[in-house]
């Protein structure tokens, strides 16, 4: 059975405090149980937990129920033994350590999680679906290695089954790499953010991006074939202002603080909406309450970025939350992704 009375999340190393403060609130049957860098478990008070339990979490990555302990691929496959028959999607992923992840060497990250996953597969080819990217209701098999920089201390199994709460790849997304021509790390936060959330973006729908300079967000949207209105007063790079796409798409730049832009201004109609201000997430709200109701109503999901760099804003989450909450999407999900530092993305779906 994928059932356990304790449970694993992986997160950044730094918000450790944050992420287990949050649970004693919201999720008072967990008890803290033990940690390593980038990975806390918890044991469960009351009723066992199934794999599909949602962890009510803003800083999680990652979770799932555990099975227990290994060191070796045999004692994993022990670990599993008691799941349903079937395959299973094997994710084999390396906690994050206290080093923001564009500053790691990329050679070293991620070759001991590859090494585990190959030797896995090979023992037991067909146990784990060739492919790792989770779809609903797939029952994945959690591996947790330490960084492949660490010595090895021993690998945590656990299980979860798939749905919006999680994202689809190991350890929820990989960090993607900053590639030469983007013009802010902001690019690699919304390409992880719209790949945990598992969104689709289709050529020629419309987003709208409150603070879009210099660009880097603005250009992955622009690369996914949409069309972005980007609201920021300061200077957006020139590669961003020049693009033209296979599709037609381009960005229109509104160059003035978001409180000035008319409604005149945007397209009649927008599906996405972004938000990466550097404000304080209470007066970014502001603005992104009211571009929600431009939307009339055509909004398909958001991304609002929310600064959390003092323990002021961390208080201040769960009334972030009951705000985000009357935004009117269907379904409304947190998470951090490998890129953040100190930051959260609320994802919104309508
Ligand atoms: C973190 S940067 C955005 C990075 C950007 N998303 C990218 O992809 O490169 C924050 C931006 O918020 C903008 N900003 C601050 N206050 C604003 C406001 N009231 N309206 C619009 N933009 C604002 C700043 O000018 C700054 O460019």
């Amino acid at each position: 059975m994928a059932t356990s009375t304790f449970v694993w999340a992986t997160h950044q190393v730094p918000v450790t405090r944050w992420f287990k403060a949050e649970l004693r609130q919201r999720a008072p049957t967990l008890h803290f149980a033990y940690a390593r860098p980038g990975l806390s478990t918890f044991k469960v008070s009351g009723e066992m937990l199934e794999a599909d339990f949602a962890l009510p979490s803003s800083f999680a990555r990652a979770y799932g129920v555990s099975l227990g302990r290994a060191r070796a691929e045999e004692e994993v496959m022990g670990l599993s033994e008691g799941l349903p028959a079937g395959r299973l999607r094997l994710h084999v992923f390396e906690r994050d350590i206290d080093v923001p992840v564009d500053e790691q060497a990329p050679a070293a990250r991620g070759q001991r999680a590859a090494s585990v996953r190959a030797a896995l597969l090979a023992r037991a080819p067909e146990r784990f679906a060739a492919e790792p990217a989770a779809g609903p209701e797939d029952l994945v098999l959690d591996v947790v290695v330490a960084h492949a920089s660490q010595p090895d201390d021993g690998w945590l199994v656990g299980c979860h089954r798939h749905h919006r709460g999680h994202g689809p790849e190991p350890g929820g997304v990989t960090h993607v790499p900053l590639p030469e021509e983007a013009p802010s790390r902001a690019w690699c936060k919304v390409e992880e953010v719209l790949r945990w959330a598992d969104f689709a973006l289709a050529p020629r729908e419309r987003a709208i991006e409150i603070g879009s300079a210099p660009g880097g967000a603005s250009q992955a949207l622009l690369a996914r074939g949409l069309d972005v209105f980007g609201i920021d007063p300061g200077p957006m790079d020139p590669r961003v202002l020049r693009f033209s796409g296979p599709h037609g798409n381009r960005f229109v730049h509104l160059g003035v603080p978001a409180a000035k832009v008319q409604r005149s201004q945007l397209p009649h109609h927008y599906e996405w909406l972004l938000c990466d201000v550097n404000l304080a997430p209470m007066v970014a709200l502001r603005y992104v309450e009211r571009f929600t109701a431009l939307a009339h109503g055509g909004l398909k999901g958001a991304v609002l970025t929310l600064k959390l760099n003092d323990e002021g804003v961390f208080a201040a989450l769960p009334r972030l939350r009951e705000r985000i909450a009357k935004l009117g999407a269907r379904e409304v999900r947190y998470t951090q992704v490998p890129s953040h530092r100190s930051e959260i993305a609320a994802i919104l779906r309508y």
